[in-house]
């Protein structure tokens, strides 16, 4: 039997920044939530692209990618509401200096911080991206 899931409900019993929790499985891939406060690592997802859609706050996407030129460093900003897809192989790091909830979706035990750490998140409550 499954239940509907309020997000706000799941976020308001997060107390630990860029530490995601499953919120919903989608064939082989997770739908995860997570707060976020601060500045993540830069890290790569080789093999993934990752989806982010902000649900509060302003979320910041510093990016490396390469172009013709070489590579090239830029931002994105979010607002409520908007979603942007990382491509694999992008250098990225999230921040978000007043805070910010955020969904993820990705393949199933993707790694939070790409090649940068090699633990996975371990099972459905886990600790993000
Ligand atoms: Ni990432």
């Amino acid at each position: 039997v499954t239940e509907p899931i309020a997000l706000n409900s799941v976020l308001a019993r997060i107390d630990q920044l860029w530490s995601p929790r499953v919120v919903a499985r989608v064939n082989d891939y997770d739908v995860r939530i997570a707060k976020v406060g601060g500045a993540y690592t830069w890290h790569v997802h080789a093999d993934t692209d990752e989806f982010f859609l902000v649900l509060d706050g302003i979320l910041h996407l510093a990016l490396r990618e390469d172009t013709a030129g070489g590579r090239v460093e830029r931002a994105v900003v979010l607002g409520p509401g908007e979603v942007y897809v990382v491509p694999a192989g992008t250098g990225h790091r999230p921040s978000a200096p007043d805070g910010a909830s955020i969904l993820m979706f990705e393949p199933a035990g993707t790694a939070p911080a790409g090649s940068v750490s090699a633990a996975a998140p371990s099972r459905a409550d886990r600790g993000p991206r």
